[in-house]
């Protein structure tokens, strides 16, 4: 059992004496009863507003209006501080694994991925941070001003991470923050809370006092009084929008804060007739269905052309059915226990919905169902008075819709409310460049021949309309938790 029975505030480890909240897995183990049943994993602090506020305000302090020690830390100094903490992190690797695991269902392929590259992340943010301190020293001239450029830090950011990503993603907002001389109240998420545990004394060690803050407890009774105080400077999310919507509307100077916010997506593949479909299927299976579906940057949405669709569909579904469903550390395991437990029932109306409406379920294992679990059910033909056409699904569903005309699909793009990323799949040279021409106006990364995704984590990872606001990656995040400020002078 890992009990979180400390805090981190203000460069403390605080002892917890309060309530707690259970944490358990969606992956079962035979109870004291001799039944199967979620496994308990431990517990963390049930905070409310006295907790989060005692937070904010070691941030707060730490920041001191920019002139705390940290904003004015020389660059080298705040590296030394980034180095400590990634080489204690590196120490926890295989506790943090077996968390990611057990929290939330990450197969062991993928939990170790994501703590790897987390910790490069952490590496190519500290040389891009050097970097940008190496531009900074040049001197600009223009129009008879030398001006000298830098980036300076925002204040107070209130950082609250994903399910998904419960290590990667925080730390994609909070690393970056933090090395720009921001400081910071961190929540963790719901799911893949007790993975940040074996790493709270790395960031004590590592940081000076109020700098890094971490609470526990329900958005509502934590995070909501923090950003009512009107002291935090950057809302930093990745997750729904609707929290993001909620938190910021409870800001009292709203055109003060920042947003870096990574949101919802409905990324579709449009596949041509004359894609190469071992290619397209094996993509589309790693699209649609890693990690169950619970990706930002999953294939929510297939459009085939009508050409291709029935050879498709039959291979399609053929895969889907071969993949095997386990425990996350299991041989050869794809489709793992769903964290949310509210999820295959959820899953479950979407594909219900799908079929009273002329949709059919075209795999044979699609919709089985168990407690924390239900196989992806391949559906098709969608149409867009269904559920699953409009909804973020972040599960094992595949809604395929098939085309004539490309502009079927790129007409419903244009209509939708998300705009990350759309793979692109074909050979025709003569057909695909226009085409991407298109493309890259109604979201922000097109994939040839290939599935969507984040990495490598240099390329901007963004979207248009409501799935994201700001830039997150190694680069682009740096200047997502800064601003550009410069001294200006007649001579040099
Ligand atoms: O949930 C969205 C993630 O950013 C997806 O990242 O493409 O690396 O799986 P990924």
């Amino acid at each position: 059992l890992t009990d979180q029975s400390t805090y981190l505030v203000n460069g403390e480890l605080k002892p917890w004496n309060g309530k707690v909240t259970e944490v358990y897995s969606s992956i079962h183990s035979v109870n004291a009863k001799g039944e199967y049943a979620p496994t308990l994993l431990g517990s963390i602090p049930y905070m409310t507003e006295e907790t989060a506020l005692e937070a904010l305000d070691a941030a707060s302090n730490a920041y001191s209006k920019g002139q705390g020690v940290w904003p004015t830390m020389k660059v080298s100094d705040r590296v030394a501080c980034m180095e400590k903490f990634v080489s204690q992190m590196k120490l926890k690797r295989g506790e943090v694994v077996k968390l990611l695991m057990w929290e939330v269902g990450k197969n062991l392929t993928d939990s170790e991925k994501e703590f790897d590259r987390t910790v490069d992340y952490i590496y190519d943010t500290i040389e891009d941070y050097k970097q940008l301190d190496r531009d900074s020293a040049k001197f600009e001239k223009n129009d008879g001003v030398y001006a000298h450029i830098r980036r300076g830090p925002l204040g107070v950011v209130l950082c609250l991470g994903p399910y998904n990503y419960p290590l990667n993603e925080t730390f994609a907002l909070l690393i970056p923050a933090l090395i720009m001389g921001n400081t910071a109240v961190f929540k963790p998420a719901k799911y893949g809370v007790l993975l940040i545990s074996p790493l709270l004394e790395a960031f004590r060690n590592s940081f000076p006092s109020g700098v890094v803050n971490i609470i526990y407890g329900r958005g509502r009774e934590v995070a909501t009084p923090i950003m009512q105080t009107g002291k935090v400077d950057v809302l930093a999310l990745i997750g729904n929008s609707k929290s993001a919507i909620a938190l910021q509307d409870q800001h009292p100077h709203k055109n003060r804060l920042r947003l870096v916010l990574g949101l919802e997506a409905k990324n579709p593949a449009i596949v041509l007739p004359d894609a190469d479909l071992d290619l397209t299927i094996d993509e589309c299976i790693a699209g649609a269905l890693s990690f169950n579906g619970q990706r930002c940057t999953a294939l929510k949405v297939l459009y085939v052309h009508e050409d291709i669709i029935e050879e498709f569909n039959e291979r399609f579904a053929r895969r889907v059915d071969q993949l095997k469903f386990g425990n996350p550390w299991d041989e050869g395991v794809k489709l793992t226990p769903l964290p949310e437990p509210g999820k295959p029932a959820y899953i479950k109306e979407l594909i219900d919905d799908a079929t009273a409406n002329g949709a059919s379920i075209i795999n044979e294992k699609g919709g089985e169902t168990t407690e924390n679990y239900i196989f992806p059910a391949v559906l098709y033909p969608v149409n867009k008075q269904m559920r699953v056409y409009h909804e973020e699904q972040f599960g094992p569903v595949v809604p395929i819709l098939s085309f004539k005309e490309i502009d079927e699909p790129l007409d419903d793009m244009a209509e939708s409310n998300y705009g990350q990323q759309v793979s692109l799949f074909g050979k025709d040279i003569q057909t695909i460049a226009p085409l991407i021409d298109t493309l890259v106006n109604l979201v922000c990364r097109v994939n040839l021949n290939s599935s969507c995704q984040r990495g490598p984590d240099v390329y901007p990872f963004t979207g248009r309309k409501d799935s994201a606001v700001s830039t997150l990656s190694v680069y682009d995040a740096l200047r997502s938790f800064s601003i550009r400020t410069f001294v200006a002078s007649k001579d040099n």
